[in-house]
């Protein structure tokens, strides 16, 4: 068993002789900003509140209890003020290097760019975007944020709704197909910070055929037996140690 100072030394082996790198991560790449994942012990999933909050972020939920859905996503998931951290950083600069692909994402901060990230394939949509269901007027997050009760359009009085995808949503086709083809252009995938439970997002890394598949995340998931090299520790203790 090597140690985890090994095994940070063979991953940036591994980004120094990388030509294609592809990134994909989830919320727990920005626990380190402040802003909680879904499933871990402090997870949104395991808050108690009136109703489950994987149900709370389901589209029959919006559509039946807005005022319940709008309490709870502008509570826990607008983190408008959060910053990107050392590992947000470390995918934006190997993409200025010319050694990535980018980066596909199930987070929907927006953290990524904010770090300087340009090709971000957001699987799940962002808090950054959101329309009016009717009449499709744009609003800002800090709009929504401000807003008491349910947001409505300024325009025509509809609801607004995030571009983001609930439960019982499909993902948009486009970004579902760049996404792929980043990954299937790959040498080396690197999956950060996420359970690997939620389909289909989680599925794609099936179609990565490249070199190296490296797997970083604190607790197991279901891939850790496909990765040529898994690190199990916290991103704090890795991504300082790293250069690009
Ligand atoms: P999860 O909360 O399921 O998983 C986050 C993973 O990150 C966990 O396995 C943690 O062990 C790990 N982790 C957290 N902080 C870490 C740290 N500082 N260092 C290392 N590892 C850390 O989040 P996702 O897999 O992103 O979907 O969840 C997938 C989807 O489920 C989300 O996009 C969201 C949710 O329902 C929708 O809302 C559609």
């Amino acid at each position: 068993m090597s140690s985890l100072e090994e095994k940070i030394q063979e991953f940036q082996d591994i980004i120094d002789q990388a030509k294609h790198i592809v990134f994909f991560t989830g919320a727990g790449v920005s626990t380190d900003s402040g802003i909680p994942d879904f499933r871990s012990q402090d997870g949104l999933y395991h808050l108690k509140y009136s109703y489950p909050p994987e149900e709370i972020v389901s589209h029959h939920f919006f559509v039946e209890q807005p005022e319940a859905f709008w309490e709870f996503y502008k509570d826990k998931m607008l983190n408008l003020d959060a910053e990107p951290n050392t590992t947000h950083k470390f995918i934006a600069d190997c993409e200025a290097a010319g050694k990535s692909l980018g980066v596909v994402t199930q987070n929907i901060d927006g953290l990524h760019q904010k770090a300087g990230s340009k090709r971000v394939y957001e699987l799940h949509g962002s808090v950054l975007r959101n329309y009016c269901t009717s009449c499709s007027h744009s609003f800002s997050a800090r709009w929504i944020k401000e807003t008491h009760g349910v947001p409505r359009c300024t325009e025509c009085g509809a609801i607004v709704k995030p571009d983001v995808v609930l439960y019982e949503e499909g993902l948009s086709e486009p970004v579902l197909s760049g996404a792929i083809a980043a990954i299937q252009s790959a040498d080396v995938m690197v999956i950060l910070g996420t359970s690997l439970v939620v389909y289909p997002a989680a599925g794609l890394v099936n179609y990565f055929s490249g070199k190296h598949l490296v797997l970083i995340n604190r607790d197991v998931t279901p891939y850790d037996s496909n990765a040529d090299l898994l690190i199990q520790a916290s991103f704090s203790d890795v991504f300082p140690k790293l250069h690009v």
